[in-house]
């Protein structure tokens, strides 16, 4: 049986791009996890994809599978490409190459160097010219989105943009109250459907031509679809791309959460 997988920045200018990516003096080790490295991309960097996503920070499911959005964020953007009819032309960056310890300032968030380089990367996505869509994954993303668009490449560009509130936002933004994450459920749906849309009639190329299907007001089965292995390099387990919650920081206290990625198998993985 044979296996796909992502052969990662193998190819121009890509290759370059993970060649010379910025380090601790334009991502400060206080605001960011330097020291877990940088995690680029995932999916097509080959010219093919028609969406391009921007989120904003890698993960621990990232920070071991070297690639972006493969948790839960990236069930939930995978199945909104999904609704897209998007099964595989896509690329993913996030705002920020380095997972986020505590906040990020303004200075550092628009330091020239960090700022040239991500730009460098939207360059490169967009030089295929087939983009024909971009979707924005919270504030920063969309900020994100705006500091390439001041650029002569993006003044010069009319692709479709829509910023959709970040996938995990309804967690983040209610602790562990279950009402409070219904709600912020709710809301999240709405504003998706809305970005739905507005993206459909810019996607003129999509995988698998579909009708858009509306999120109801929670998750449904469906909404949220597993990484393809065609997505995560070569040798990976399967469970790696198709559950998620098998790595978590843990820790007596902050630094030692910070040293610490514990993975583990998931049941009925092994008997
Ligand atoms: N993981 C990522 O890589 N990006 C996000 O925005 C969230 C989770």
């Amino acid at each position: 049986m044979k296996r796909g997988f992502d052969p990662g920045c193998s190819e121009e200018p890509f290759r370059s791009l993970a060649q010379e990516y910025p380090g601790e003096s334009a991502y400060p080790p206080d605001q960011f996890r330097v020291e877990w490295g940088p995690i680029f991309h995932r999916g097509r960097l080959d010219g093919s994809a028609r969406v391009l996503v921007i989120g904003q920070d890698p993960a621990q499911h990232e920070a071991v599978v070297r690639r972006i959005l493969v948790g839960e964020a990236g069930r939930r953007i995978q199945g909104f490409l999904a609704k897209l009819g998007i099964t595989r032309s896509y690329a993913m960056i996030n705002t920020f190459l380095y997972s986020v310890y505590g906040s990020v300032k303004a200075a550092t968030r628009k330091n020239p160097v960090l700022v040239a380089y991500r730009n460098r990367w939207i360059d490169a996505l967009m030089a295929s010219g087939r983009i024909e869509a971009v979707v924005g994954l919270g504030v920063s993303a969309r900020e994100a989105w705006e500091l390439w668009k001041a650029t002569p490449a993006g003044q010069a560009s009319t692709v479709a943009f829509a910023a959709i509130t970040h996938p995990t936002q309804p967690e983040s933004a209610s602790g562990k109250d279950r009402a409070k994450l219904e709600q912020a459920t709710k809301t999240l749906l709405a504003n998706w459907n809305l970005a739905l849309s507005a993206l459909a009639p810019a996607i003129t190329h999509p995988d698998v031509p579909r009708p858009i299907k509306p999120y109801g007001t929670a998750w449904a089965d469906g909404d949220r679809t597993p990484v393809p292995e065609g997505d995560i390099p070569a040798g990976l387990p399967a469970w790696m791309h198709e559950q998620d919650g098998w790595a978590a920081r843990k820790g007596k206290d902050d630094l030692a959460k910070r040293r610490n990625i514990t993975i583990t198998v998931p049941k009925g993985v092994v008997a």
